[in-house]
């Protein structure tokens, strides 16, 4: 409720208690367990065949599985890509091995993610900056596809982000674009979107499939964040990863959000 309360009426003030937050989980997550820090997706109880994972990858299944259904719309091949709110660095290393674009740039607001990152991840092509995704430094026309993945919740100002997408973007680029919003800023945010100016090629409520991935993966981040988060921190942390903060262990929860995804073009 404090959360809800802060975000709305002082976007800025939680947009700088949320790069705090992410500081820390860098700092806190000594043994590199959180290279992902999203809700999850999972299509398996729809009757879908799970993605084939390598056997090191199957800890980090459903939050790449989000990465996944981001990514598998649209064609790779010589794409150069940029990530905006790229955290640290999971799906970014993710689709550069899984679909192998021909560069693929993350930026974050969070230095110590760029830095871990930067140490992370060793793979011709990939880069990772630091950077604030209401004022992107990259030329207009640099990028065939802009990724953004459960981060535009925590920007002050999302037509800023938008409006830099767009300008980004090469003409035909894709816009592959997945988040959530409180059910009653589902249709302003909508129609944000629409007024982007890119076409929409693809939109879809995947709340289901993230609400069943979060509690498929409930116990792996229960586990997380008592071996990472001091005590007193825990029930913030629970509440930010979807858990109820008084019972960890209840079925996780969104909180009435809607968590959405979609494919936008620029043409
Ligand atoms: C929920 S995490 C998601 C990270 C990553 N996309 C993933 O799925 O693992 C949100 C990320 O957004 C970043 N972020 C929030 N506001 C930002 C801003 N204004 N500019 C750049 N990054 C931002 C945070 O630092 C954090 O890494």
């Amino acid at each position: 409720m404090l959360n809800k309360l802060l975000f709305h009426r002082f976007p800025n003030i939680k947009s700088w208690l949320t790069r705090l937050q992410y500081e820390m989980i860098s700092s806190l997550d000594k043994d590199k367990n959180a290279i992902f820090m999203n809700f999850g997706y999972t299509a398996h109880h729809q009757g879908n065949d799970p993605i084939s994972l390598e056997q090191d990858e199957e800890i980090h299944r459903y939050p790449m599985q989000l990465y996944h259904h981001v990514a598998k719309h649209i064609e790779w091949q010589n794409v150069d890509a940029l990530e905006v709110s790229s955290g640290r660095g999971g799906g970014a290393s993710f689709i550069m091995r899984h679909f192998k674009p021909k560069s693929y740039t993350g930026v974050d607001f969070s230095t110590r993610a760029i830095e871990f990152c930067r140490e992370q991840y060793n793979l011709d092509g990939l880069k990772f900056h630091h950077g604030n995704a209401e004022d992107l430094i990259f030329p207009d026309n640099s990028f065939d596809v802009v990724v953004n993945v459960e981060a535009s919740l925590y920007y002050p100002n999302i037509n800023k982000f938008f409006e830099h997408v767009k300008r980004v973007l090469k003409p035909n680029g894709y816009f592959l674009y997945t988040d959530l919003r409180y059910e009653e800023k589902v249709a302003i945010w909508h129609a944000q979107l629409k007024n982007m100016g890119l076409k929409l090629v693809h939109e879809e409520d995947i709340t289901d499939n993230v609400l069943k991935a979060m509690e498929l993966d409930r116990e792996r981040r229960v586990a997380l964040v008592n071996k990472y988060v001091p005590a007193i921190l825990r029930k913030q942390f629970y509440h930010f990863a979807g858990l109820t903060p008084n019972s960890p262990n209840a079925l996780p929860h969104l909180d009435n959000r809607r968590y959405w995804y979609f494919v936008l073009q620029k043409v």
